[in-house]
């Protein structure tokens, strides 16, 4: 059965040809991404309508491109998956329309997915997936949460961030830093000609006894070192990028690790656009294999958003009979969306 995908959540068009038959892990065909980082750069970050307009342009040639690169055509499609949230609603929109106008002329149903179950459940797509129970440590622009997941639609939140986002602490850092948007590879790039032990910043919550994270503070404390060493500050610049990046990751990996204790498990799935961050990766395998747990990653061009995982996703749905595609063409959005609301019976573009 042959998925494709479309993501159009926030600022990149991702489409890709899931095959998704029998019971066997979905197999990624195909996959082409459009991201718009330079064109909302001169703003400092995402500009909602330019992104909207830009998602119509590009979705169609994608899934063109797409089609061709798996030598396969548009009828050979079998169900129409989208990003229904959360996310910008004028993009989310975007893809919803697409998908469902391709349905309805193609004759297919279509199928609205959760863009986080995307990034939980995209390290299926690796060479070393992983299996159910495991935590997941969801950790994107938006959104950072520890989850407790024991099969596709059953995921309990254990913990998640009381304000910033792991990812808008690094992008928000790297912004005061002078690095641009968005700033989470650029501060980890140059983070490693710096010295993390440099500044001593903030740990929110480090020792708060639950599950939950704090990052609006870490962006004040970065702000107030910057100002402190004022002109001597392009001469640190790498030092405070990497003592940013060293109190970013030390949090996400404690409460990881409270995670697993608190579970019981002895498997983690990092997820997300800062899943990416090498310092995190190396930190979390040490301290998993010291403690005999298992740590699984989606390939690292899957780490950030990608059509891929809403066809994944879309796929392993219908494959756990957790969901099923509907011809219903009326769709809607979901801009804000907890990821424990997505029960396993819940029907398909609503
Ligand atoms: O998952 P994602 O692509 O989009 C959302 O759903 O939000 O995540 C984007 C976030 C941004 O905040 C970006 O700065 C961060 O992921 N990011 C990184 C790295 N690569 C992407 N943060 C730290 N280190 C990286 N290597
Ligand atoms: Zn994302």
């Amino acid at each position: 059965m042959l998925v494709l995908g479309i993501e159009s959540s926030c600022d990149e068009t991702g489409v890709a040809l899931v095959d998704g038959g029998g019971t066997d892990v979905p197999r990624l065909l195909s996959h082409a991404l459009h991201s718009q980082v330079e064109m909302h750069a001169d703003y400092g970050g995402v500009v909602p309508e330019l992104a909207s307009r830009d998602h119509i342009r590009r979705v169609l040639p994608l899934a063109t491109q797409v089609l061709s690169g798996a030598h396969r055509s548009l009828a050979d499609v079998d169900v129409v998956a989208f990003t229904r949230g959360p996310g910008l609603a004028g993009a989310l929109l975007v893809g919803a329309g697409v998908a469902c106008a391709l349905g309805a002329a193609l004759d297919r149903p279509v199928l609205g997915v959760h863009h986080l179950e995307g990034h939980l459940l995209s390290p299926f797509l690796s060479a070393d997936p992983p299996v159910f129970p495991f935590v997941a440590l969801l950790v994107s622009g938006g959104h950072t949460q520890l989850m407790r997941v024991d099969g596709v639609g059953r995921y309990e939140l254990l913990g998640e961030t009381i304000d910033d986002a792991a990812g808008e602490a690094f992008d928000k850092s790297a912004k005061l830093l002078g690095l641009g948007y968005p700033g989470g590879p650029a501060l980890s790039r140059l983070a490693q000609s710096g010295d993390a032990t440099a500044f001593r910043l903030p740990r929110p919550l480090l020792h708060s006894g639950d599950l939950d994270f704090s990052y609006a503070g870490l962006k004040t404390a970065v702000m107030t070192q910057a100002r402190k060493l004022g002109d001597a500050l392009h001469e640190r610049t790498a030092d405070l990028a990497a003592s940013t990046e060293a109190a970013i990751v030390e949090v996400l990996v404690r409460k990881s690790l409270a995670a697993l204790d608190a579970t019981g498990l002895k498997r983690l799935v990092v997820a997300g656009g800062v899943g990416a961050n090498r310092v995190l990766r190396a930190q979390l395998d040490a301290a998993c294999t010291r403690r005999g747990a298992r740590v699984h990653y989606p390939e690292l061009h899957l780490c950030t958003d990608n059509g891929a995982m809403i066809a994944l996703a879309a796929a392993m749905r219908m494959q756990a009979r957790v969901q099923t595609a509907s011809k219903a063409y009326a769709f809607d959005v979901m801009p804000r969306w907890p990821l424990a609301q997505v029960s396993p019976d819940s029907a398909c573009a609503g």
